[in-house]
């Protein structure tokens, strides 16, 4: 799921400097001092020792182990609206919404129902299906840059579709990516950048060759300058620049308006493509995604997320004339067996019927800053630094002064231990965050004020405690 915080655990300096499963004992220990009172987690412990002894790490995707923070992950066993509840009973008020689909809420009635329904005329077709051409008219409809979209299962394979686009169009091979920007897990974009400006890409995990991604330059988030310096130096070579158009997965980061004009004005001027991944933002902090919330346009959008609305989707999509290079269209090859399956579309078009009623962005942006405001309050009263932030239905802080600009920032500023304990702290009072500083947070339409109150008070006792 999240490749770049997953990473952070092995590389960051702030990681290295605490051990997370002494942070996680001295937590426990705090148990006693409150006045809420906390969760025990026995069964969760039991099934997750079992797991690692049948999966890798015991999880499906590395983030979800709790790595980052320390301690073991709780167990869920189901799912709804604004909750999840673990296989010990306990219940959450969760703001990870499954890496963000769930804006409507987990298990909404009407998704459930419309998947119900169309699950009787079969599952997957591998063949045309009407629920495509809905789901693809509503996409377009949405996102100002999408003329055409080609549905996949993920969002990494959305992005590895879109990485071989771009440079089929162009003829170009290298690529400008940002440090502490995800593109899913494709080899071409597992790369760390280095701590100058701009820097030729290295492999980041074993197992990438070299030539995967010794044409994947990183610039820095929000530094124009270290993207007019690699195009410089690579005249006439650089097929496409890829960004979060708000970062999530460096902690949530927004970009400044005139960084992505620039890159608008930058890549136009040198026959490149402009990529908007919204894997995460696509529906979610607007209804057209974060290049409708900030008028700014890309060539390519990647798309994943809410618009399967809980079921594995990605996609992307574009100007016709660059679609039109996709296979059977065009000679860019892409497939896939299980893609535009009837399910996914019907959960993605339900979705999308919901969020484009007046107000939800503005609802969702409200409550997203309500809980904001509410942390931060809580936070500067206990004296603790914080900076924060909110885009539509997608939000996060980090404990320093801010602000935060970009992933050098959030790597240098950010108080990894501190998050550390406030994020258990938190999971043990009935409060699910993502289990990393290197992660945003999801508001979704389930949400009650009581549910954003409770959470501040929640947060207002723990960080009154916190070191
Ligand atoms: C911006 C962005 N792009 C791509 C991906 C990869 O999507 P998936 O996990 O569906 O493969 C993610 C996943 O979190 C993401 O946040």
């Amino acid at each position: 799921m999240k490749f770049a915080a997953a990473c952070c655990a092995l590389t960051l300096s702030c990681s290295a400097a605490f051990a997370p499963q002494q942070i996680y004992a001295r937590n426990s220990a705090l148990h006693a001092d409150t006045a809420t009172k906390t969760y025990s987690f026995t069964k969760s412990e039991e099934i997750f020792q079992e797991a690692k002894e049948l999966m890798p790490g015991g999880v499906s995707s590395p983030v979800r182990a709790f790595k980052s923070v320390g301690g073991n992950p709780v167990v869920f066993d189901r799912v709804k609206g604004a909750y999840a509840y673990d296989v010990d009973g306990n219940q959450y008020i969760d703001y990870v919404g499954t890496w963000g689909p769930a804006i409507l809420g987990h298990a909404d009635d009407d998704v459930l129902k419309a998947i119900t329904e169309t699950m009787q005329k079969g599952t997957s077709f591998g063949a045309p299906c009407p629920l495509e051409n809905e789901l693809a008219k509503k996409v377009i409809a949405a996102v100002p840059s999408v003329e055409m979209v080609r549905f996949t299962n993920s969002g990494t394979e959305a992005c590895m579709g879109m990485i071989r686009l771009v440079r089929a169009y162009t003829g170009r091979e290298k690529i400008i990516k940002f440090e502490g920007c995800y593109h899913g897990h494709a080899d071409s974009f597992l790369v760390q950048a280095g701590s100058g400006v701009a820097t030729l890409g290295l492999p980041d995990s074993p197992g990438v060759p070299k030539s995967a991604t010794q044409a994947t330059y990183c610039a820095e988030y929000n530094n124009l300058e270290s993207v007019k310096q690699i195009f410089e130096e690579n005249k006439d070579e650089i097929a496409a620049v890829i960004l979060e158009p708000v970062v999530g997965n460096s902690g949530f980061i927004k970009p400044d308006q005139a960084f992505l004009e620039g890159l608008r004005e930058i890549t136009k001027a040198h026959g490149a493509l402009l990529v908007f991944d919204e894997v995460m933002t696509g529906f979610r902090v607007a209804y057209g995604g974060a290049q409708q919330y900030f008028g700014v346009t890309p060539d390519v959008t990647t798309m994943g997320k809410v618009i399967g609305g809980g079921l594995p989707v990605g996609a992307y999509g574009g100007r016709r004339d660059i679609m039109e290079w996709v296979a059977p269209a065009g000679p860019m090859y892409q497939a896939g067996t299980l893609s535009g399956n009837p399910l996914a579309m019907r959960a993605g078009i339900e979705t999308l019927n919901k969020l484009s009623q007046p107000g939800v962005y503005e609802e969702l942006e409200r409550k997203a800053q309500k809980l904001i405001d509410g942390i931060t309050a809580a936070a500067e009263k206990h004296g603790h630094a914080i900076t924060a932030g909110v885009a539509g239905g997608m939000f996060g802080w980090f404990f320093c002064e801010g602000p935060v600009k970009n992933f050098a920032d959030a790597k240098n500023k950010a108080d990894g231990e501190k998050f550390s304990k406030w994020h258990r702290m938190m999971l043990e009072r009935g409060v699910y965050l993502a289990p990393s500083m290197y992660e945003a947070g999801f508001m979704s339409m389930a949400h009650t004020d009581a549910d954003i109150e409770k959470t501040i008070a929640i947060a207002d006792e723990v960080l009154a405690q916190l070191k």
